[in-house]
């Protein structure tokens, strides 16, 4: 049994360049950001829009070790959403699952989140900062085939935004299989449904989510989404709303809800959900885009728009789930 030295203390900070420990040398690309414009970055390959701007900057994370490599049986690979962020909203299932595991992989935020029995019962922990999530995965698979339990976690749930299916893609593109690694999601509460509950009754009916980061997405592809939704009467959860590279996408999307939905639309804004700096504030749809330059949007918020039915009721937003028009109360 080995413990890896984790430096989890500086997560904005940390320089990453890393040689995996199963042979596979991992490259991070990482750059975060804060309101005072300050950003800082580590790593060694280049990009121009957070998480790298451009297809051909960020493949060259390296995949490069296959199943062939390693001998012996593989251990189980377990994608693990963590919830909002702090103990008590994780699950029970996902807790098991981590003190199951004998190496935990994730973004140096995300195991700075996990509890101290999780982090003490854990063989290895291994963390990088944002960005380098290709890395990270390949190493969470590496690691798995080298025949150790492997928990990869993230924030809220492994289906929402996050490293569950490029778990799968990676396990494929190194010639195994999910039913080898024995793959198994364990699902956590996403962020809107925390966020929601922080508002008050927000998202009761039809629900449209949407990311604002183009670093997978072109922003013309997110634009037509967004004119897709927003005329219709879904209640719209926008996650990656603001970064500093993402000001303008921030912007468009405002002016795009706005064009369809009236200025006073109800609007909960969710900053760090169950984390210390949470903030919550509901506003109407037409002050939202100045709040981009403010503490309470960036990369940690979750902004839930409302549909027309929704009002403001002593502080909580209530979207009305229509037993009304069958039910006398
Ligand atoms: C890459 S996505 C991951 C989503 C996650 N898998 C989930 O199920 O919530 C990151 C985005 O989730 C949202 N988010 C994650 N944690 C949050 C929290 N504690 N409070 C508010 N929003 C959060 C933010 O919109 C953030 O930009």
């Amino acid at each position: 049994m080995s413990t890896e030295n984790t430096d989890t203390t500086t997560e904005a900070s940390t320089s990453t360049d890393t040689e995996s420990t199963c042979g596979a040398s991992t490259d991070a690309t990482e750059e975060t950001e804060s309101k005072c414009g300050t950003s800082t970055s580590s790593s060694s390959s280049s990009s121009s829009s957070g998480c790298g701007g451009s297809k051909s900057e960020t493949t060259d994370e390296n995949v490069s070790a296959t199943a062939a490599d390693f001998e012996g049986d593989p251990g189980r690979l377990v994608a693990v959403g963590l919830g909002p962020g702090h103990a008590e909203g994780m699950t029970q299932r996902a807790r098991a699952a981590l003190l199951e595991a004998e190496h935990i992989v994730g973004y140096t935020t995300y195991i700075d989140l996990l509890p101290d029995e999780v982090t003490e019962q854990a063989d290895e922990l291994y963390d990088t900062p944002m960005c380098g999530e290709v890395s990270r995965t390949e190493e969470a698979v590496d690691r798995t085939l080298a025949g150790n339990d492997v928990a990869i976690v993230g924030s809220g749930d492994p289906n929402v935004y996050a490293l569950g299916g490029l778990a799968l893609e990676i396990v494929e593109s190194k010639g195994t299989t999910p039913s080898a690694v024995d793959f198994e999601v364990v699902p956590g509460v996403p962020a809107a449904q925390s966020c929601a509950a922080r508002l008050g009754a927000p998202l009761v009916n039809d629900t449209v989510t949407v990311s604002l980061s183009d670093h997978l997405t072109p922003m013309e592809d997110i634009e037509s989404r967004l004119h897709a939704v927003a005329p219709k009467g879904f209640t719209i959860a926008i996650y990656n709303p603001w970064s500093r590279k993402r000001r303008e996408n921030w912007e468009t999307c405002c002016d795009i809800l706005l064009e369809h939905r009236d200025p006073d639309t109800a609007v909960g804004v969710v900053h760090g959900a169950g984390r210390e700096d949470e903030q919550v504030e509901i506003v109407d749809l037409g002050e939202l885009k100045e709040l981009g330059e403010t503490d309470l949007v960036d990369m940690t918020t979750t902004v839930l728009v409302g549909n027309e039915e929704t009002y403001v009721e002593d502080g909580r937003m209530v979207t009305p789930r229509g037993y009304e028009s069958k039910y006398d109360y």
